[in-house]
Parts: C-alpha cells; sequence; structure tokens
C-alpha cells in the first residue's frame, strides 16, 4: 500500500503512522502515459491486459521506450476549458471526424477529413479517430523532436483514442496530448488538456518556446471549436427528453 507524500512532499512513509493498523484500503493503479487509472471496485481486468489492444495498434508508431521519452511541457503544457455539458457528449464529439471540415477549418488543413478513418476499438475500452497525414507544427527553422522508429517507418499519421469512460489521448509523431474531462454536474464539465512531447529540450527548451507557444493555442481552439457543437448537444438532448 502507497501513502504518498504523506511525511510531507517527496516523502512517502512517517514513523507517526503505521500502515498495516490504519484503516486505508489498497485501490487498484496504474500510471500509463503519465496517466493514472484507477479501479476502485476492483472488478476490472489487469490494467496491462486492459491497454494491451491498444498498445498493439499503436505498436506501429511507439513502444514502451518511447512512452518513456515523454515529457510534459511546463510552460504551453496544460489548459483547462468549461463547457455546459454532459462529459459523455464531449467523448461522443471525440469520436466522430465528420464535423472537421465545418467545425475546424484550421485543424481540416493540417489533418484534412479525406485522410481520415474511423477506429472502432473495444466496447467499454476504446474507439476514436485517425488521420494518414498529420502536418507536424513547424515554426521557421524550428521543429519538435520526433519519435525515431516512427520517423524511420513513414507513416505521418496522428491518432485521437476516446479511453473509456472520461479521458481522450492524441498521439502525433512529435507530441501527445491527455483531455480528461471532469464531470461537474449533469450539464457542466471541466475539461482538461496536459500536453507532452519527445524529449527535455522539446518539452521545455528555451529555443521551442514559441513553436510550444503556438502548438498549445492551436489546440486549444480546436477544443474551443467543439464546445458550440458539445453544448448544442446537450442543448438538442434537453428538449427530446420533454
Ligand atoms: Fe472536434
Amino acid at each position: 500500500m502507497a501513502t504518498p507524500h504523506i511525511g510531507g512532499l517527496n516523502i512517502h512513509n512517517s514513523d507517526q503512522f503505521e500502515k498495516n493498523q490504519s484503516n486505508l484500503k489498497e485501490v487498484r493503479s496504474k500510471i500509463w502515459m503519465d496517466i493514472i487509472f484507477v479501479n476502485i471496485n476492483s472488478n476490472e481486468i489487469d490494467f496491462e491486459d486492459y491497454i494491451k489492444p491498444l498498445e498493439q495498434r499503436w505498436s506501429k508508431f511507439i513502444n514502451h521506450e518511447d512512452q518513456k521519452l515523454l515529457v510534459h511541457s511546463k510552460d504551453h503544457g496544460s489548459f483547462d476549458l468549461e463547457v455546459k455539458s454532459n462529459w459523455k457528449f464531449a467523448i461522443e464529439n471525440y469520436c466522430e471526424s465528420y464535423h472537421l471540415p465545418t467545425i475546424h477549418p484550421e485543424l481540416n488543413k493540417v489533418s484534412n477529413i479525406n485522410d481520415h478513418y474511423h477506429i472502432q476499438g473495444l466496447p467499454n475500452r476504446f474507439a476514436g479517430q485517425g488521420s494518414e497525414k498529420y502536418e507536424q507544427p513547424v515554426k521557421g527553422n524550428n521543429k519538435f523532436d520526433t519519435f525515431k522508429n516512427w520517423e524511420k517507418s513513414s507513416l505521418k499519421n496522428s491518432e485521437y483514442i476516446a479511453l473509456f469512460p472520461n479521458v481522450m489521448i492524441g498521439l502525433h509523431l512529435d507530441h501527445f496530448y491527455v483531455f480528461w474531462l471532469e464531470p461537474l454536474a449533469i450539464n457542466k464539465t471541466k475539461e482538461h488538456m496536459q500536453m507532452y512531447y519527445v524529449g527535455d529540450k522539446s518539452a521545455n527548451g528555451e529555443e521551442l518556446k514559441e513553436l510550444r507557444k503556438e502548438n498549445a493555442r492551436f489546440w486549444k481552439d480546436v477544443m474551443l471549436e467543439d464546445i458550440s457543437a458539445i453544448e448544442g448537444m446537450q442543448e438538442g438532448k434537453r428538449f427530446t427528453s420533454l
């Protein structure tokens, strides 16, 4: 059983706390791609088995060693949005690409609807969409480091997966993001974005700061564009439920 930070920051034990005599219950948890997954009811299969189909799907892009290269960006690596919608509409919206040309004209330029495909994963596990061609962020001569094996394969895909119930992830040759949903009410959700790059230089190096800022702005605009669609779905549902 873990007792994180019980003795102060980064001190995970304390002489004044006897774990075995406490009433703390161990909760199954696993960190994957910097996301903490918990299974409070202990009624799920092992996480390694749970995530295996997605890892197999992504094995043509990244492996376990590549996963370790991901570094969170401290300066332009996160933002939050609040939407007047149930969290499930955000997930539903993330799984389809038909709205791409109309709702996301800028995204459609770098990840065109004609290059998109849908991903039918496994029931209760994941689904999403991908693009066979994603143009990497570039500014002048600056560009982010890439996953080397992926680059050698010449695949230029990006994939957007809703990991059920409430996590949306996006994988690219040179960056990865986690966009997870915090339900606040039946019709209110907080969306949390966390962005990652390949290695320290891309994630936090001074010379790529402007490019990170640009990339964060790009994804924030995309997620802002989705808000009207998601809130419209919520509004429509309200009327059909009458
Ligand atoms: Fe969208």
